[in-house]
């Protein structure tokens, strides 16, 4: 009982606090954030009241002392879903980190995913989304690992478990669940005899964090506590990579810095 008062749970927060607690202690610097009012702008339309981040934060930072990028996604808000705004802002955070990483100046990326896939709202713009994830996961992959972290309540799900499953490290934690299709679409296609998508136990069985591992499709399994986590996400980047030693760099002027996120959404600051 006092273990589990000690721990500090990962699950339990928002996507801000999540990569918050990712990042060393103020060194979070949130990218294109909710004041920036980049909503989507098709949900209003469908009765659905929209968020002035679309339930994705980019926030800038420093892990280990190294630049850092965590991209996280809010699974309170529409399932944590990828939509067009939210999915331009994972794909521009990953082609930045790969220029940056060209340029000579690496930044650690970090994918804290919490998501049911592609937004159903949004459908084909989502599948353009994860497809440009998908993409720039790859070419940054050549260059740095880029870790996936999934650790939320949600889980990973949809279009976004085909992203993480490209990652260089995947670390998930007991009450993960990854998957292709979720329990709810398998349970509508397929029937309640194929799954009953209430069977929570059932749920994490088949999907859950512990048995993903153990399939290989994940590369470490960690408890909910964010300094256990956290240790996870430094071992995870001391992997040398092609680059050599990493390079610790100031942040340039955080004006351009926006700017130039804003230009690889394709968006003219
Ligand atoms: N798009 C839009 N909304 C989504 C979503 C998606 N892809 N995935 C989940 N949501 C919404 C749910 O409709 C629900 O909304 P509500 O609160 O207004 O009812 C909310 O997110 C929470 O989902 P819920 O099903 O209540 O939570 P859960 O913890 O029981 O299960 C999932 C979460 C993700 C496992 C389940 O929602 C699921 O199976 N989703 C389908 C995932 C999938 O196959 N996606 C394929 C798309 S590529």
């Amino acid at each position: 009982m006092s273990a589990l008062l000690l721990t500090e749970s990962f699950a339990e927060r928002g996507a801000r606090e999540r990569a918050r607690a990712l990042l060393d202690p103020q060194s979070f610097r949130e990218l294109i954030g909710p004041f920036e009012r980049l909503a989507s702008p098709y949900l209003a339309a469908q009765g659905v009241v929209p968020q002035s981040d679309d339930g994705t934060v980019v926030a800038r930072g420093t892990i280990g002392g190294v630049r850092a990028c965590v991209v996280a996604t809010d699974g309170r808000f529409l399932g944590g879903s990828i939509g067009e705004i939210g999915g331009a802002k994972i794909a521009g955070a990953l082609e930045l980190a790969r220029l940056d990483a060209q340029r000579g100046t690496p930044t650690r990326t970090v994918l804290a995913l919490d998501t049911g896939g592609i937004r159903l709202q949004e459908a084909n713009l989502g599948i353009l989304a994860v497809s440009e994830i998908c993409d720039a996961i790859v070419a940054l992959r050549e260059l740095m690992p880029v870790v996936a972290v999934i650790a939320g309540r949600v889980g990973v799900y949809g279009g976004l478990s085909l992203s993480t499953a490209l990652c260089s490290e995947i670390i998930v934690s007991e009450g993960a669940r990854v998957g292709l299709n979720g329990p709810d679409v398998v349970e509508t296609e397929s029937g309640i005899e194929e799954m009953d998508s209430s069977d929570r136990p059932l749920i994490w069985r088949v999907t859950g964090g512990r048995l993903r591992l153990r399939q290989g499709f994940a590369t470490e399994l960690v408890s909910d506590d964010v300094p256990a986590i956290r240790a996870a996400v430094e071992r995870a980047f001391e992997t040398p990579n092609e680059l050599g030693a990493l390079v610790v760099q100031a942040f340039p002027d955080p004006r351009l810095e926006r700017d130039a996120f804003l230009r690889a959404m394709e968006i003219e600051p």
